[in-house]
């Protein structure tokens, strides 16, 4: 069977661990040439040695801009072009609005909001014509759960992203879609728990919001992302989808 990402170049911020990491290795995977990106260099190393010489990482703080322009330098240099954007770096915490602090919002907005859109600005003079974009929201982008209000409203910007950009860029026939995930086991919901037995309680009581009963594998959401940008979704477009084992479907 053909390699649906044959001979790409592939970027996915945050790809050391989780979410980003697995859809790295689905890239790898599938043809792609993959460029991986976070804030700890220790983390990057690991995962590019278990990627493989087809991965590059490069430090990068996706919501600084200067970290920024250099991760496009060096891709530039090394590659010439970005055929595929998987925009993924965030994160959030757990916080009711009267706990909320500015430092918390300004970190949770810098990250997901302010990261996601000049990570995509600045990436837009290397993707070709014809390239896709993949932005990671999130089932909150939708739904109203208690102490995630500032994090939920940084993954409905980036879901409304997707839209103005898909018609900003339609000359250039850019696809740009967003997947939301549900609960998926990595390591930023582990982080949310003060300890691994409220850990394992946090999985089982999400586990049980979900239709299919379970929690989803990072694994679950790269074959999605790969399926997003590659020519089988060549006429998606501006899509939000839930990947979520049924989660805020039914
Ligand atoms: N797990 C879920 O249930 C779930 C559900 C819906 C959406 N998501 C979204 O999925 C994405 C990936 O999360 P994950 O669950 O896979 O968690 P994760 O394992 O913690 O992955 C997040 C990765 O992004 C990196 N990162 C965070 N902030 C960054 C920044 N400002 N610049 C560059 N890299 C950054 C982290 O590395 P460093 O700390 O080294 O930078 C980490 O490797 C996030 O956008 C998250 O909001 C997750």
């Amino acid at each position: 069977m053909p390699k649906k990402l044959e001979g790409k170049i592939a970027l996915v911020t945050g790809g050391g661990t989780g979410i980003g990491l697995a859809t790295a290795k689905r890239f790898v995977a599938e043809g792609a040439k993959v460029v991986i990106t976070g804030r700890r260099k220790e983390v990057l190393d690991v995962a590019v040695k278990e990627i493989g010489s087809s991965a590059t990482g490069v430090q990068a703080d996706a919501g600084n801009l200067a970290d920024l322009d250099k991760l496009y330098a060096q891709i530039k240099q090394q590659h010439g072009r970005i055929d595929v954007l998987f925009a993924n770096a965030g994160g959030g915490e757990f916080a009711t609005i009267d706990q909320v602090t500015e430092e918390h919002f300004d970190k949770t907005f810098n990250s997901n909001v302010k990261g996601v859109f000049f990570t995509v600005q600045k990436a837009l003079p290397l993707i070709p014509d014809g390239g896709a974009i993949v932005l990671n929201a999130s089932v909150v982008s939708i739904k109203g759960v208690p102490a995630f209000s500032v994090y939920s409203a940084t993954k409905a910007a980036v879901r409304s992203f997707a839209r103005t950009w898909t018609n900003e860029l339609k000359d250039r026939q850019i696809r740009v879609n967003v997947v939301s995930p549900g609960p998926i086991d990595t390591p930023a919901v582990d982080g949310l728990a003060q300890d691994p037995e409220q850990a394992k309680q946090l999985k089982a009581g999400l586990a049980s919001q979900v239709p299919l009963g379970r929690m989803g594998d990072p694994d679950e959401i790269a074959k999605v992302v790969v399926f997003l940008a590659s020519d089988d979704a060549s006429y998606v477009a501006g899509v939000e989808l839930f990947v979520d084992g049924g989660m805020v479907q039914v």
